[in-house]
């Protein structure tokens, strides 16, 4: 894989990843946030991805559907014909009433064609056929070029790799390995992705990724103050949820 790692320099400036799309100010992981974060020039748009009982990739964070929107339960355990009638705006602000919880194949449509990078977070667990039929919705439209997906959950990035050797993937730590240079390379990722909270306790992992071509993405920064911290430590992109002020930010600094 060509490594997305930044040029290093002082005009280099990490790119903005909109979490869970301009979530800051709209309703996590629907289209309006998407759409949002891609009109606000983020270079990456993070969400996340799990299947429903019949198999069809939604666009939920939580394992439940009770938070973000009017429905209940698990999602895994309803039909994705259920989750079509259901509200995931109003929740956030009356102004987003009758906000769909998109499907994955909705998301790519909304992208296809603009410049920025679906990072596409699988939650896990998912059976293989699961990520079979989620990776086919990427390939099917001819998008993997667009695409890198990431997981905290190990067997996804294995199993994803195998289906879809083409795929770019990242890895997703709450905890900092002790080599995250041989890890990295043993997933064959091409970011890896850490707990900002982590990353800060050994900010040294940094450089040792980056000149092994992996880039680093930490999550989730929504204080300037930490932004700046950020770009002084070079790493390659920020998880945030406010791309719309880290891209202004970025311009003023
Ligand atoms: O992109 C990383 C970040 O989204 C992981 O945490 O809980 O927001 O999915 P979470
Ligand atoms: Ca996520």
């Amino acid at each position: 894989d060509e490594p997305i790692t930044r040029p290093i320099g002082p005009d280099s400036v990490p790119a903005v990843v909109a979490h869970r799309g301009y979530s800051g100010v709209s309703p996590e992981n629907t289209l309006a946030a998407i759409e949002s974060a891609l009109r606000t020039g983020a270079e990456y748009v993070e969400i996340d991805v799990h299947s429903s009982a019949d198999g069809v990739p939604l666009l939920l964070h939580d394992a439940t559907l009770d938070r973000t929107t009017d429905g209940s339960g698990v999602l895994a355990e309803v039909d994705s014909e259920y989750v079509s009638g259901l509200d995931a705006g109003s929740w956030f602000s009356s102004a987003f009433e009758g906000q769909p919880v998109p499907t994955f194949a909705d998301v790519l449509d909304l992208m296809r064609g603009r410049a920025p990078t679906l990072l596409l977070e699988i939650k896990g667990p998912e059976t293989y056929d699961e990520l079979v039929t989620i990776i086919d919705v990427i390939r099917e439209r001819d998008q993997l070029d667009q695409v890198i997906l990431q997981s905290f959950d190990e067997q996804v990035l294995r199993d994803s790799r195998d289906i879809e050797p083409e795929l770019r993937l990242a890895l997703l730590r709450s905890t900092l390995d002790a080599d995250p240079v041989a890890v990295a390379e043993d997933f064959g990722v091409v970011a890896y992705n850490p707990s900002w909270a982590r990353l800060q306790e050994r900010p040294e992992v940094i450089a040792d990724l980056r000149e092994a071509g992996i880039a680093v993405m930490p999550y989730t920064i929504n204080d300037p103050h930490q932004w700046e911290i950020l770009r002084d430590l070079g790493v390659d992109g920020v998880i945030t949820d406010h791309p719309g002020r880290l891209v202004g930010w970025n311009a003023r600094h």
